[in-house]
């Protein structure tokens, strides 16, 4: 038997028995205490430091040391090798502190959390638009009232209700060629199995889901008017899941969290890395994202059927003073009112269908195929097409007779989520070059028009979602989300998520501060371009000499080189200063150079100088100012005007499909037809990449936002790149 160990965890007290060998930040999380991680446990971020207390706590009756965690490791030991002042300036020594990830639990241990390493909730920033959506659901609903059988018309029950189905509700009408006939339909057999019983308790007066007109789904007693489907997108980091009535389209509940496969790679390279080098790999991380589909579902269901039971009460109130006969089967006399009760109790197996989208690794592990040959040359899917299958194959808990339809696929790394942005954005409809950008750690680009689309994708990092930044975390509470820089006095004004204001509307502001997310990572790059401080090449300009700061200078030479403090440690709750440095503007300038050395390709591939429009889509999209986007270079030049966010276009295209089959067939076509490119096999790739390091860019003019660097003179080095 597994061998316990008491872990206790401060500043919270939680505390509990853990199996040995468990990681502490695994025990913590069990425990209930989330501690911060950006880099998927690998040793590189440092986000989830701990501190041991050594000796003996009596109110706790343990003795807590050091030798009650597994040994520094050589990962651990690389990590704080790379930054020797960081242990030097807090007064620790490695030992004493750990990263929660690397040590594991060898006996009992009292464990400091320390403020900068404490998760919070991650705010999702996946929220779905109001958009108009033609109401055509693949699974539609149909009372069907039968005589039931007799020793002379002893057909049997699934014949019976085809029959029914045919004749009362004129789902197959008689005499119509290309239309199917009852005798075309079929019946799953999950439903087949309880078909007998819920006939009979339901007297024969039964509402039957159909799928595409051509499968029976569900059979319900009685009249049910009602149907709820799921889109799902499921990003490399965040999954959101949006529950539908499929009959009005309304949105009944949106739920999202983290994508737990980041436990097994940040990126999906490195998840298809673990696939490959694990025999239990894609076990793992499928199982892994189907139970937090499960989650999910549930999580939905609990929040539609508590505002459910609010419209029923107002329904029912208002029914009462004024009866109406808005069920058409009460006028028809084929239902009586009180065998028609308004529901407020949806349950998990009344979800007749879930449509799910997400990049071509994400596809592939949610429908548990093997996606190494994503990852090596020629890189190739297992399949293009979408696919349909029973929920129950997967294992995910709707009807077990529903279906689960995946968008279609466009190329090894662009994916079911790039086919519903297209629905969602329609560029295929347009007369416009439309640029359609999705920005993640992989940025998948879409452009053109009505007449031809291409698409490419380039890995990005995670810089721009605030990892391998040294202060980098994810958007939640306590995370600066927007940063200014005065170009006369260099003094900084910023942004918090979870205050209102800028920093200095406060008369006080101390404590909230403990690092910074990824729109305020561009703010703060461009910023300290416009203002002079880092010059087009992103390097920091020495000898700008002291601020106004009463508290010295900001411009200061750091543990890591060059840097600039946005926030003093007196107005954080870290208590550290925090600086964006030398090598986080590099990390921003090699992810904005692949992006930008995307969008390029297609232009030059289009014969296009610049885009019509540019769509930024994605939840950090939405969240970059776009004129300091275009100010870095992180997106070509174009008039701000015609730059827009749009949120998450993935899962809008997904509750298009959801809610209108006949869009699942346009989509399919339009995928087909878009024209790939490959940028690593691009010849000018190296160059191209040379050339958009620079800010915004070494060799292009970007008009539109020249007025705010005037102090911007030609790179002598572009002529090297210009091949
Ligand atoms: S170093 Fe432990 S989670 Fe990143």
């Amino acid at each position: 038997m597994t061998k316990k160990h008491t872990v206790i965890l401060q500043p919270s007290g939680r505390r509990g028995k853990v199996d040995e060998g468990t990681s502490i930040r695994v025990a913590a999380r069990e425990l209930g205490v989330e501690i911060e991680s950006i880099c998927a446990e690998n040793a590189t971020c440092g986000k989830c430091m701990v501190l041991i207390e050594e000796g003996r706590f009596e109110k706790y009756n343990v003795d807590s040391k050091r030798e009650h965690l597994s040994p520094v490791g050589s990962d651990e030991q690389a990590y704080f090798a790379r930054r020797p002042n960081l242990l030097k300036t807090k007064g620790w020594e490695l030992g004493q502190v750990r990263l929660s990830c690397q040590c594991k639990v060898l006996g009992d241990v009292l464990i400091n959390v320390p403020e900068e390493s404490r998760g919070n909730k991650q705010i999702v920033r996946k929220s779905a638009r109001e958009r108009a959506i033609e109401i055509k659901p693949s699974v539609r609903k149909y009372y069907v009232s039968m005589t039931p059988p007799n020793l002379e018309r002893p057909i049997a029950d699934w014949e019976r209700l085809a029959k029914g189905l045919e004749i009362s509700m004129g789902l197959v009408r008689r005499g119509e060629e290309n239309l199917p006939r009852w005798s075309d339909l079929s019946i799953d057999y999950a439903c087949l199995r309880t078909l007998s019983s819920t006939l009979r308790e339901a007297k024969w007066n039964v509402t039957v889901s159909v799928w595409q007109d051509k499968e029976v789904i569900a059979v319900q007693p009685g009249y049910v008017e009602e149907s709820y489907g799921a889109a799902v997108d499921i990003g490399s980091t965040t999954v959101a899941l949006y529950l539908c009535n499929l009959r009005t389209g309304e949105i009944l509940a949106a739920e999202s969290e983290m994508n737990p496969q980041i436990v097994y790679g940040e990126d999906v390279m490195s998840r298809i890395q673990y696939s490959i080098e694990h025999k239990d790999g894609l076990e793992k991380l499928h199982k892994a994202i189907i139970s937090t589909l499960n989650k999910l579902l549930k999580q939905a269901i609990k929040s539609a059927n508590l505002s459910l039971r609010a419209q029923v009460a107002k329904q029912s109130s208002d029914e009462e003073e004024n009866p109406t006969d808005e069920v058409p089967l009460f006028s028809q006399g084929l239902l009586r009112r009180e065998e028609h009760s308004p529901r407020n109790d949806m349950k998990t197996d009344e979800i007749l269908e879930m449509v799910l989208v997400g990049n071509s690794t994400m596809h592939h592990l949610l429908l548990n195929l093997h996606p190494k040959d994503l990852g090596l040359a020629p890189f190739v899917p297992t399949i293009h097409k979408s696919v349909d299958v029973k929920a129950r194959e997967l294992g995910l808990q709707i009807n077990s007779s529903g279906n689960i339809h995946v968008l279609p696929t466009i190329a090894s790394f662009v994916g079911a989520d790039t086919s519903a942005m297209i629905l969602a954005e329609e560029p295929h409809k347009q007369d416009e070059n439309w640029l359609l950008i999705d920005v993640g750690t992989n940025a998948e680009l879409i452009l053109g028009n009505r007449k031809r689309l291409v698409c490419t994708s380039t890995p990005t990092g995670p810089a721009l979602e605030g990892a391998h930044v040294e202060y980098g975390m994810r958007a939640a509470p306590g995370a600066m989300e927007r940063v200014h820089i005065d170009e006369n006095t260099l003094e900084p004004k910023y942004k918090v998520i979870g205050v209102d204001g800028w920093n200095t509307d406060h008369a006080e502001f101390r404590g909230h501060v403990k690092g910074i997310c990824g729109s305020a990572i561009i703010d703060s790059v461009a910023e300290l371009f416009r203002a002079g401080i880092v010059d087009s090449r992103g390097k920091f300009k020495k000898g700008l000499g002291s601020t106004s700061s009463p508290k010295g200078d900001r411009i200061r030479e750091g543990a890591s080189g060059w840097e600039y403090v946005i926030a003093w440690a007196e107005e954080t709750s870290i208590g550290r200063d925090i600086p964006i440095t030398q090598q986080d503007v590099r990390q921003i300038q090699l992810a904005k150079a692949a992006l930008f050395t995307a969008a390029r390709t297609l232009l030059k591939r289009s014969n296009l100088e610049s885009p019509d429009k540019i769509i930024l889509a994605g939840g950090f999209g939405s969240y970059i100012d776009k004129e300091k986007a275009m100010l870095i270079g992180l997106i070509p030049d174009c008039a701000l005007e015609n730059v827009y966010a749009v949120g998450n276009a993935a899962g809008d295209g997904a509750r298009i499909a959801l809610l209108n089959v006949e869009k699942r067939k346009e989509i399919e076509s339009v995928t087909r037809r878009v024209e790939r490119f490959e940028l690593p096999t691009d010849p000018e790739f190296q160059n191209q990449f040379m050339l958009a390091t620079s800010f915004p860019h070494m060799s292009e003019s970007f008009p539109h936002i020249a007025h705010l660097i005037p102090h911007r003179v030609p790179d002598p080095l572009a002529k090297n790149f210009m091949k």
